[in-house]
């Protein structure tokens, strides 16, 4: 029951779908038989989306959406259940970082943040609750990142958002298990997508930078969705760091100092 592989006349919802993880998730999805509902606040990105997954044989709606407000969330759920009158998955993949110190953090920026990482995946789950519940049945993705795991210098209010995620996630996975609904936990490292801006890439440490393709992510999903699997670091040997960190601490913060500050040219300032 906790595994999904056969996705033949399957509904789901992918947030952050006009680009990046969402989008190629949305490709694949689609191409596996699910009707995917496309979220995201770019309408033309979305319908590009579409568009493509159309052509490809499948089956794709665009819902212009702002995650970072709930009315906005619950609506386009709300469309999307009363059409198809059920949901087998919802992927909260939606979401941005900012590469900034915490000193120089616009604290707007920071409560928008924490609506559209956090929030937006709270009443995203809300809100398709009901619907699996009436069959007892229903997947759920969190998209989290390694920053959920460990706390990242220049990037304290994304870790936070996303360190709120994972504990959501993980606790849900109990909590949901017992009406049918499976909970998985997505961390990405680093994803060649549009996050990694060039004003991003000259505030990261050259040396440590390996991108993997959008496709490699949605492939390990995909495998731990067939898995029935509650949590996937992609790429997998990331996971040895969050040993490291438990059982060394002070050695995993000498290394993270070591790497990321050096390349910071405002820490005091
Ligand atoms: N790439 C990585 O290495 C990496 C690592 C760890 C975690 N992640 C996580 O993976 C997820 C996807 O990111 P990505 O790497 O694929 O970056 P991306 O290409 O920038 O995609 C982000 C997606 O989120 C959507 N989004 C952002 N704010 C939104 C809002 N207020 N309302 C609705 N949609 C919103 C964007 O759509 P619109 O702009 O059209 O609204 C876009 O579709 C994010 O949660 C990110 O934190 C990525």
């Amino acid at each position: 029951m906790a595994r999904l592989a056969d996705f033949r006349e399957t509904v789901g919802i992918v947030t952050g779908a006009s680009s990046g993880i969402g989008a190629q998730l949305a490709h694949d999805l689609a191409a596996r038989g699910m009707r995917v509902a496309l979220f995201a606040r770019r309408a033309d990105r979305l319908e590009e989306v579409a568009t493509e997954i159309r052509r490809a044989g499948g089956d794709a709606t665009v819902h212009v959406c702002d995650v970072s407000e709930r009315a906005s969330v619950e609506a386009e759920v709300g469309k999307v259940v009363e059409r198809a009158g059920r949901v087998d998955l919802l992927v909260n993949n939606a979401g941005y970082g900012r590469h900034v110190l915490f000193k120089d953090h616009d604290v707007d920026d920071i409560e928008r943040m924490m609506r559209t990482n956090y929030m937006s995946t709270v009443w995203a789950t809300k809100a398709v609750l009901p619907a699996m519940r009436r069959r007892g049945r229903g997947w759920i993705v969190n998209v989290s990142s390694v920053a959920g795991k460990l706390g990242q210098p220049d990037e304290a209010a994304y870790s936070a958002s996303k360190f709120a995620v994972t504990g959501l996630s993980e606790a849900l996975a109990y909590e949901l298990a017992p009406l049918g609904i499976h909970v998985l936990t997505v961390y990405p490292a680093l994803i060649r997508t549009e996050m990694f801006t060039p004003d991003v890439m000259a505030r990261m440490p050259a040396r440590s930078i390996s991108f993997l393709e959008p496709t490699v992510l949605s492939r390990d999903v995909l495998r731990a969705l067939a898995r029935g699997r509650h949590e996937v670091t992609v790429p997998r040997w990331v996971a040895f760091v969050y040993v490291l960190r438990a059982l060394l601490p002070r050695f995993h913060r000498r290394m993270t100092s070591r790497v990321r500050l050096p390349v910071l040219p405002d820490l005091t300032t």
